[in-house]
């Protein structure tokens, strides 16, 4: 089944073969963006966004995505400013939801959120982040940053993941993603931040090759290296949080020993573990990351609707 006229839940359900559409479809929408600033292709339809957890990229970038498509979006941003406030359930804010907008983009707090969403209502539910879950479309703009800069087409490519392992979810989906193609995969994280077992089962049915370090020095050898935040708001014992909130930092002193041609990435917001010093780094691939979620995005939703470009 195509990824088209799908809701967008895991970075687990895409084919190779959808990938390769969704990056050539990116392609396309941000050599067009160069020549034009709304391609008028959505007149007739709304997006809805639901965040019900803090978010700067995501939301914008979704809600800019549907304006430069031609679209209108309407938005319910934080519990408190909606009825779910007053004891409403999703379930019925998801009912009206269904009614106002034609797609709706959701981030929760709650792992699987959006899968229930997606089963409460008729139009196509995006699964803008889920707890500790999945971030499927961060992921596939980060696949779009590795092919841009045309590692993705290597005979051999290694990528780093650095941080929070366990609780960050925009890694769970990019792992999955980079199943599809030729990567050994290093994970560097304190053992308590390691990559649940279930992705472990992936990469094993995969035939990927990973490893596992606490040693950041393991970052000299990739040519991608992905940092992620320590994900303070998912630990239950904020102690645990102290304990590991600044394990690694990622400055252009270590950048310096490692390959010429690594590229840095993070899906941002970034605390210390992206020293600043880096950000003028050729290396640095983060803000051009966050870029690039618009034309991914734009292609995202102009697939779920079904609508040819
Ligand atoms: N990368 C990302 O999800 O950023 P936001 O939390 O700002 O949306």
């Amino acid at each position: 089944m195509s990824w088209r006229r799908q809701s967008i839940l895991s970075a687990g359900q895409f084919s190779a073969r959808d990938l390769e559409e969704i990056l050539n479809l990116s392609g396309k929408l941000e050599t067009a963006l160069k020549n034009s600033r709304n391609l008028k292709l959505l007149d007739d339809y709304v997006l809805a966004t639901l965040f019900f957890e803090p978010s700067t990229r995501t939301r914008l970038s979704f809600e800019a995505a549907m304006h430069r498509l031609g679209g209108r979006v309407i938005s319910a941003v934080g519990m408190q400013f909606s009825s779910l406030a007053k004891g409403e359930t999703l379930f019925d804010t998801l009912k009206m939801v269904e009614s106002y907008s034609d797609i709706c983009a959701i981030r929760h707090s709650v792992e699987g959120a959006s899968s229930l969403a997606a089963r409460s209502i008729r139009i196509p539910v995006i699964n803008a982040g889920d707890g500790a879950g999945e971030h499927p479309t961060q992921g596939l703009l980060d696949l779009y940053t590795i092919h841009r800069r045309g590692y993705l087409e290597r005979p051999q490519m290694t990528v780093a993941f650095i941080g929070d392992i366990k609780y960050g979810r925009t890694i769970h989906s990019l792992v999955q993603l980079l199943s599809h193609f030729k990567v050994n995969l290093v994970f560097i994280s304190p053992r308590e931040l390691s990559l649940p077992e279930k992705y472990h089962d992936l990469l094993k049915r995969a035939g990927v090759s990973y490893s596992e370090t606490e040693d950041i020095s393991a970052l000299r050898e990739a040519h991608v290296g992905y940092v992620t935040r320590i994900q303070e708001e998912r630990f239950i014992d904020h102690r645990e949080y102290e304990k590991f909130k600044d394990a690694y930092v990622v400055d252009a002193e270590l950048v310096g020993q490692c390959r010429k041609d690594l590229i840095v990435m993070h899906p941002l917001p970034r605390l210390t573990e992206v020293s600043t010093d880096l950000d003028a780094h050729p290396s640095a691939v983060y803000f051009e990351q966050a870029n690039n979620g618009l034309y991914v995005r734009m292609a995202l939703i102009l697939g779920l609707l079904d609508i040819n470009y």
